[in-house]
């Protein structure tokens, strides 16, 4: 089992942060990528064409290794899980008399790509929710979900993990269904791939696209998407130079070229080779890989199982163990308990945690350790009392 990390990171003493769920702190190896990053423009004429795409080859190659794509060209570099999400939606047909799959409470960013198609295509939107409560309700949520997709589903678009609670969704089986139905499946990793094993030669998901700087523990700005082989000949959102063959041959870019560079960089937008992110990304990358994302979910999975132990004394809830991530678990509230009160007195003891929909998320990494979860658990105790409203 890993040992803290936190000495690789610069988090200040007594800070107990544990909320990667929100945004990952800056490893110390990251933030020295990103100064010398910015600092590279400085004397520009040391920036040379093989530098605008070194980088970009770099994260796509880590990334695949991480999701297990076979071949770094089907990674494509992002802003955000919005845009790459549009990329998808912009390169599918939907009739409609078809319908779009999503959870109840994704993100939204997984969520406004779909009501635009519904709406532009005519197509049913439909959002499958859990049952309110009781021990199976995750299990039952999944079997929603199969039950839901049908020969006239076109895509099914969730997370691996849902970033409110830490419910586990089985993404096997709804690749599996998906496939019997033709139907494109579509995963938000943002929350997940990094602190959970994920393989795409497996699960068999069209797109795979992720945010960079939660589980990734990159920069802010830039996110990998993994794009199947039903986008590999598909329209961009935007048609950059850097994403066509010879782009790297400065002198002949007015040869313009209509082909674009094999599989599917085309996805990626403009001025996409930002010296400072793409450097920091991969660093962050290389960090995730030393670890190893099995070990990195073990260490977790240690503290939120200690964590969900120890405030079911204090009368919250959690989903059942086989049914929730290692690395994210939100807990429920004991009965009246104001949630963002509660957030707020947490934060007074300098205990950071989100608050999201009903629960209260806890989302912890390696440069967490037991103190920070019995803190937390202690706290949970205290207070609870005090933020019960009549
Ligand atoms: C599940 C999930 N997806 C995506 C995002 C970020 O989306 P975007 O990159 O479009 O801002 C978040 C941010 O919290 C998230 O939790």
């Amino acid at each position: 089992m890993l040992s803290c990390q936190k000495h690789l990171f610069s988090l200040p003493p007594g800070l107990h942060y544990l909320n990667c769920g929100f945004m990952s702190p800056l490893p110390l190896r990251v933030e020295e990528a990103g100064i010398a990053g910015i600092r590279k423009k400085r004397i520009p004429c040391d920036i040379f064409p093989g530098d605008f795409l070194a980088g970009l080859e770099n994260v796509r190659d880590r990334f695949a290794g991480l999701v297990g794509a076979a071949d770094s060209q089907r990674i494509a570099l992002i802003p955000s899980v919005s845009y790459g999400l549009a990329s998808v939606a912009r390169n599918l047909e939907i009739a409609g008399s078809q319908n779009l799959i999503i959870l109840a409470r994704q993100f939204p960013s997984n969520v406004y790509a779909w009501r635009r198609l519904a709406a532009t295509t005519g197509a049913e939107l439909r959002t499958i929710a859990p049952p309110e409560q009781g021990a199976d309700r995750a299990q039952q949520w999944n079997e929603r979900l199969l039950e839901a997709i049908d020969g006239d589903t076109a895509v099914v678009a969730l997370a691996q993990v849902h970033w409110t609670d830490g419910t586990l969704f089985d993404l096997a089986r709804v690749g599996e269904r998906c496939r019997e139905v033709g139907a494109a499946f579509v995963i938000d990793g943002t929350q997940s791939v990094g602190a959970l094993p994920v393989d795409v030669r497996r699960i068999e998901p069209d797109a795979l696209i992720c945010a960079g700087y939660k589980w990734l523990m990159g920069p802010y700005s830039l996110g990998v998407a993994y794009y199947g082989p039903r986008f590999e000949n598909g329209v961009p959102l935007e048609e950059t130079w850097l994403s066509r063959v010879g782009s790297d041959d400065f002198p002949r870019l007015i040869d313009y070229q209509d082909e674009y560079r094999p599989g599917v960089v085309r996805y990626e937008p403009g001025e996409i080779s930002n010296f400072a992110l793409v450097p920091m990304l991969g660093a962050a990358l290389e960090l995730i890989a030393g670890w190893g994302v099995e070990s990195i979910e073990e260490y977790c999975r240690s503290l939120t199982d200690l964590l969900v132990a120890e405030s079911t004394k204090a009368g919250f809830g959690a989903e059942a163990a086989e049914w929730r991530s290692g690395h994210l678990v939100g807990l429920r509230m004991p009965q009246g308990v104001d949630p963002t009160a509660l957030q707020s007195e947490l934060a007074g003891r300098k205990i950071s945690v989100s608050v999201r929909g009903d629960v209260l998320r806890v989302s912890p990494h390696v440069y967490n350790d037991e103190e920070d979860i019995m803190a937390l658990a202690s706290a949970l105790r205290e207070v609870v009392e005090s933020v019960v409203t009549p």
